[in-house]
């Protein structure tokens, strides 16, 4: 269950420019942006790191995004790249506006379509649920943390729409809509809802989950540092604010497979909107 409490406090926000690896100047229409310049001139439109042809929207060659992405090894000896290059990956590999893709991209402007989606695949993950592309995953990094001596709680997974707005809704109510616009995302628009996110928590400090200090504990160190090994991104960060409109939540993972994890973390870009050329806003429009 979401600890809806554990919310309520206040949270520090740091608003830091966003710097999209240099590659700002490269910008490529979304999939549905209107064709008005006015349109191109918000902080959250970043081009695509790697799409020469300039293509705006990954997997439309796998609408059902149920295909496995080409390998690193395969795609670099396709491409005839020495063993040396960095492995490299087809981003459109995969759909990013399927609900059912494990590279779905929701934010404040892409909202799941349907907006009431809900994976058919749930598993039980501890006290949640998750797809179970990702229960795996998920138990290999609680093993994984478990060895270097932290131990991460699973605090909420799967969350409906339902569910969703009732979060929102409390958070409105008790909180205001500054405050509840940067910390929980309106029903429809939440990544919880795809069943490919997790909010972990901190067994040492359990005082600090959800809430910014969670950043600061054992578990909280490990996961920005080791969660992309096992196939995770920490979506919401203090400099992807500008493209995200949430709060930094260093709990906040979502899985997105080891290859793309991999990648991102080599190429050291934080965001899906980064990855896929797609547009990210700090409100809903
Ligand atoms: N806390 C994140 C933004 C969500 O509600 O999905
Ligand atoms: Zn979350």
């Amino acid at each position: 269950m979401q600890r809806r409490g554990a919310w309520g406090r206040s949270v520090a926000v740091v608003a830091v420019a966003f710097v999209a690896g240099g590659v700002a100047a490269a910008v490529v229409l979304p999939r549905d942006a209107p064709t008005t310049g006015a349109a191109l001139d918000v902080p959250g439109v970043v081009a695509p790191r790697s799409d020469p042809a300039g293509r705006s929207e990954a997997g439309r060659s796998d609408p059902a995004g149920t295909a496995p992405a080409a390998t690193p090894a395969a795609t670099a000896a396709t491409a005839g790249a020495p063993t040396s290059a960095p492995p490299a990956i087809d981003l459109h590999s995969r759909s990013t506006t399927d609900p059912a893709s494990l590279w779905v991209v929701v934010n404040k402007i892409h909202p799941l379509d349907p907006v009431r989606y809900a994976p058919d695949d749930l598993v039980q993950a501890g006290p949640e649920k998750v797809r179970a592309v990702v229960a795996h995953d998920l138990d290999a990094m609680l093993a994984g943390a478990k060895r270097d001596g932290v131990t991460l709680t699973i605090q909420s997974g799967f969350r409906d729409y339902a569910y969703q707005r009732t979060i929102f809704s409390n958070m409105l109510a008790l909180h205001g809509r500054e405050y509840a616009e940067s910390l929980s995302a309106r029903p429809g628009f939440s990544e919880h809802q795809t069943g490919l996110a997790v909010d972990v928590g901190s067994a040492s400090r359990s005082s600090c989950d959800f809430d910014p200090c969670f950043a600061s504990t054992d578990e909280g160190r490990w996961v920005a540092r080791d969660a992309w090994r096992y196939g995770f991104v920490v979506r919401y960060t203090k400099e992807n604010r500008p493209v995200t409109g949430y709060a930094p939540e260093g709990w906040h993972l979502r899985y997105v497979g080891r290859e793309l994890a991999g990648w991102m973390h080599d190429e050291h870009v934080t965001t899906l909107e980064e990855v896929f050329g797609i547009r990210g806003s700090a409100t809903y429009e």
